[in-house]
């Protein structure tokens, strides 16, 4: 098993003893409500998911990871987390001073600030995006956040359940259940959707040379038309119940929001399934893609500037059907041509399942169509 990403997996999570004390003492302290994702990502700091960062990102690290891909003392990392303040806000509270975080006017944690700055969104929409266009979720996400960006240590007293909580795991409860089931070797997979045929090998070709899958779906905020979180667990026990080897594969959920900044994000997908315990991680074509900003293999190539990311990538081309062949293939193994090859399409298959009708059984299996397919609206409106 890796050791966590930076050496060490970073608990920022407040002590029980001292629960009591921190809400009293939060109360007093100048306030910033912040968003449903950003306190998720707040969690997935003290929880060590994000390790080693141990609060929102302060200037140097921020400089580092939009310029280089680094935090400035050169630890991969790639998707900046950051708490974005208004200006008004930011008024509050000076550099040295304790402020309170809260969502919905909820607290639950307090950072001490360390920075507060400014940034320039066009050069961070270019570094991490490798766009400036509108239409990029990404970019719009970017437009939307404020002016100020405040950096420091984080201290976390309020944890929600999370969205699924029987499929929520810290990374230091995910690594105590890969050794309690003897896997030394586990390959993460992410994923934003439910399975069809074409995940279902890239996961069972990795699991041929591991001990274990880590199937681990993001939850959280996505956009209109990708699958609802529901859909997704379902359709994914439905699959594992239908067609896995019992205790080849664990399903755990990873409440995280999809940036789809494609290269870019395969690396910080690769970190935080290094930090639950993963010691291989999956990419395929088009990882965390969106439209047509990222070549289908961008986020494979990337991996080659990360030699010291301490999480071996395993990279698969493209798994199509072949008629001839009778079943999934990839363009390493199969010797026929593009007109016998069916392409496993994720769009075509949504809108099918939009009609209430069953794509093909050799696009998805029969199980995990019906499991979507009891959900009225199986898609986020
Ligand atoms: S993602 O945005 O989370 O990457 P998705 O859930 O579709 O999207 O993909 C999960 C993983 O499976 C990614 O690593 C992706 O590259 C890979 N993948 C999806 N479809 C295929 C396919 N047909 N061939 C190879 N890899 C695939």
């Amino acid at each position: 098993m890796p050791r966590p990403h930076g050496g060490k997996l970073i608990n920022k999570l407040t002590r029980a003893a001292l629960i009591d004390k921190r809400i009293e003492e939060a109360k007093e302290l100048p306030k910033v409500d912040v968003s449903t994702e950003l306190r998720i990502d707040l969690e997935n700091i003290a929880v060590g998911l994000y390790s080693p960062l141990k609060g929102p990102l302060t200037k140097n690290d921020f400089d580092a990871v939009v310029d280089k891909g680094r935090l400035s003392n050169d630890v991969p990392w790639t998707i900046p987390i950051l708490l974005d303040v208004s200006e008004k806000d930011s008024e509050k509270f000076k550099e040295g001073d304790s402020i309170t975080i809260s969502s919905n006017s909820e607290n639950f944690a307090i950072i001490k600030v360390e920075e507060k700055y400014g940034w320039d969104k066009e050069t961070y929409c270019q570094n991490v995006y490798k766009t400036n266009d509108a239409e990029h979720p990404g970019v719009q996400k970017t437009a939307n956040m404020n002016p100020v960006l405040v950096g420091g240590e984080l201290e976390l007293f309020n944890e929600t359940p999370g969205v699924f909580p029987q499929y929520r795991l810290k990374p230091e409860e995910t690594r105590f259940l890969f050794k309690e089931k003897g896997w030394r070797t586990v390959a993460g997979f992410q994923t934003r959707n439910a399975p069809h045929i074409g995940h279902e090998y890239v996961q069972k070709t990795a699991l041929s040379f591991v001990d274990g899958l880590f199937i681990n779906p993001l939850i959280g905020k996505k956009k209109v038309g990708d699958f609802t979180d529901i859909v997704i667990l379902e359709s994914y026990e439905a699959l594992i119940k239908n067609y896995f080897l019992k205790n080849a594969a664990i399903l755990v959920t990873l409440e995280m929001e999809m940036r789809y900044a494609g290269p870019k994000e395969a690396i910080h997908h690769a970190i935080v399934r290094k930090n639950y315990g993963c010691s291989h991680f999956i990419v395929g074509r088009d990882h965390a893609g969106v439209g047509s900003y990222y070549g289908p293999f961008e986020a494979q190539e990337i991996f080659e500037d990360y030699p010291d990311l301490g999480i071996a990538p395993i990279f698969f081309r493209n798994f199509f059907h072949c008629n001839k062949c009778g079943g999934p293939q990839n363009d390493k193994i199969c010797p026929h041509g593009e007109e016998d090859r069916v392409n496993y399409k994720g769009r075509v298959m949504r809108q099918l399942l939009s009609e209430g009708k069953y794509p093909d059984d050799t696009q998805m299996r029969p199980e995990v169509t019906e499991a979507i397919l009891k959900h009225k609206q199986p898609f986020v409106e």
